[in-house]
């Protein structure tokens, strides 16, 4: 079969990477093959996200220079995925007649069949159908990267939470999970691949096979966890609520658990978590990280905030700095309230002007910035595994005091730093010894969003079956 080729612009979260690999694997059998160049791809998707103003924006702007594309290349196949596309549907093509195909969060599976029919009759297919089940739940094989080392794998879709300020559950639909035994296989497929780590997706993984009847999340886990070849597990999101002592338990026992968790816990203010209907309070939040550090001393904790949610008080947004400043956290993701129209919290009054909604980011930021600074100094001079993801895309020669480094190869640590650092010649030239391996290194300095570190001469000898003297510098 002859290739064709295609482009997918990913907007969005980690579940929209997902799911980009999805539609990229089930197309593969249709002989789509991806690439990096735009203007030579035969088909090109837009995998669309809504959770913020800003992203939806990206979406559409993306979709304006499709335009200019298709009027020179009318045999190019348009089509819009993911959350916009579940949102707006039909009105897509009404707005933009070269798009040809608008499919919804639950369609992935349906593509290759549409394609198919637009490839023969150029005909123009919505599908926004939202199932009750995932229609297939069965593993997928996926397209990936070279060397591609760590992948997600959804074990969950939708969401039953219906916090105020938020589109998913209309967008994506009801919270269901995924049979244990196809995660499982998902995983070994993608290990057999050279993936060594995966992260483990779902709106609320906490929840995960609740209403199925299926195993816990802190079953699921300890079954990943025997997966051969497999060296690391993360998982996103996590919802507080739902943080069950089964699960903090499970960073304690499972050696391939990564010692991160991302909690988002969005406000500080207990009636601020109220109308978002977040349902827990800013002390319970506090107990389960205390549960959790008590577990495992040394897991790193990251969060997502909203500043401006509609009639946020200055004492309630300083009840949120205040949180930051308890918590200590290793890394946050921090949003402007943007109103989402079919959320209900569009619908609040005592909106936030943008001015003051601005003001409260920067200082949350700063508050934050000054934190990450300690912990970064904090991590000079300790030995960090990490596991070895590829030479560095970029680097940040602005260091904190740091030589402008000359670092080649980066990797991650369990607790999700980014570490840069000098391949010694004698790994380079065997990079099975590199890239997907775990290494010890010493953290020696800190960059605005990374580390620098070297090779350990521990983890030279045992590379190389020699001692550690050959490091390069
Ligand atoms: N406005 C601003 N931020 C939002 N988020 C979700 N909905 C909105 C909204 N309407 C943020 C939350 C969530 C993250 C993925 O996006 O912090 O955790
Ligand atoms: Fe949105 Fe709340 Fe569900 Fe997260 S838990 S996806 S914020 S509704």
């Amino acid at each position: 079969m002859k290739s064709k080729l295609l482009y997918i612009n990913t907007i969005g979260c980690q579940m929209n990477v997902y799911d980009t690999e999805q539609m990229a694997g089930v197309l593969f059998s249709l002989g789509y093959r991806l690439t990096d160049d735009i203007e030579s791809a035969d088909m090109v998707i837009v995998n669309t996200c809504t959770i913020r103003e800003k992203a939806e924006q990206k979406a559409f702007s993306f979709l304006g220079r499709l335009a200019k594309i298709k009027a020179v290349k009318p045999s190019l196949i348009v089509g819009v995925g993911g959350c916009v596309a579940q949102q707006e549907g039909e009105a897509i093509t009404r707005r933009m007649p070269y798009v040809d195909l608008v499919f919804g969060t639950h369609a992935i599976f349906r593509l290759p069949e549409m394609v198919r029919r637009i490839e023969h009759s150029r005909c123009r297919i919505v599908d926004v159908r939202l199932s009750d089940v995932i229609e297939v739940n069965k593993p997928v094989d996926v397209q990936l990267n070279e060397n591609q080392v760590s992948s997600f794998v959804t074990v969950m879709r939708g969401c039953d939470n219906y916090c105020t300020y938020c589109v998913v559950p209309h967008v994506r639909g009801r919270e269901t999970s995924r049979h244990p035994d196809h995660i499982i296989e998902e995983i070994r497929i993608r290990v057999e691949k050279g993936v060594r780590e995966v992260t483990l997706l779902g709106q609320n993984v906490n929840s995960y096979g609740g209403k199925e009847g299926l195993c816990s999340f802190a079953e699921l886990l300890k079954k990943v966890n025997r997966i051969k070849g497999l060296d690391r597990i993360r998982f996103t999101t996590s919802h507080p609520k739902d943080l069950s002592d089964d699960l903090v338990s499970t960073f304690g026992c499972l050696e391939k658990l990564c010692h991160h968790i991302h909690l988002p816990v969005q406000s500080g203010d207990d009636d601020i978590l109220k109308r978002m209907n977040r349902k827990y309070s800013r002390d319970s939040y506090l107990e389960k990280l205390a549960r959790l550090r008590a577990t495992c001393p040394d897991i790193a904790i990251t969060s997502d905030f909203i500043v401006g949610f509609p009639g946020e008080t200055d004492r309630q947004f300083q009840a949120t700095l205040d949180l930051i400043e308890t918590v200590q956290y290793d890394g946050l993701f921090a949003f402007m309230y943007s109103d989402r129209p079919i959320a209900q919290a569009a619908a609040f009054s005592d909106k936030i002007p943008n001015l003051v909604k601005k003001e409260r980011l920067k200082a949350l930021l700063e508050l934050q910035e000054g934190i990450r600074r300690n912990k970064y100094q904090a991590m000079v001079g300790q030995v960090r595994e990490i596991l070895v993801e590829g030479p560095s895309r970029h680097i940040n020669t602005n260091a904190n005091g740091v030589p402008p480094a000359q670092a080649r190869y980066r990797g991650r640590t369990s607790s999700n730093h980014i570490v840069h650092f000098n391949a010694p010649n004698s790994l380079l030239k065997k990079k099975e010894l590199l890239t997907g391996t775990l290494m010890d290194i010493m953290i020696e300095g800190a960059y605005a969003h990374s580390l620098w570190g070297r090779v350990t001469q521990k983890t030279m000898a045992e590379k190389t079956g020699k001692g550690g003297a050959t490091i390069a510098a």
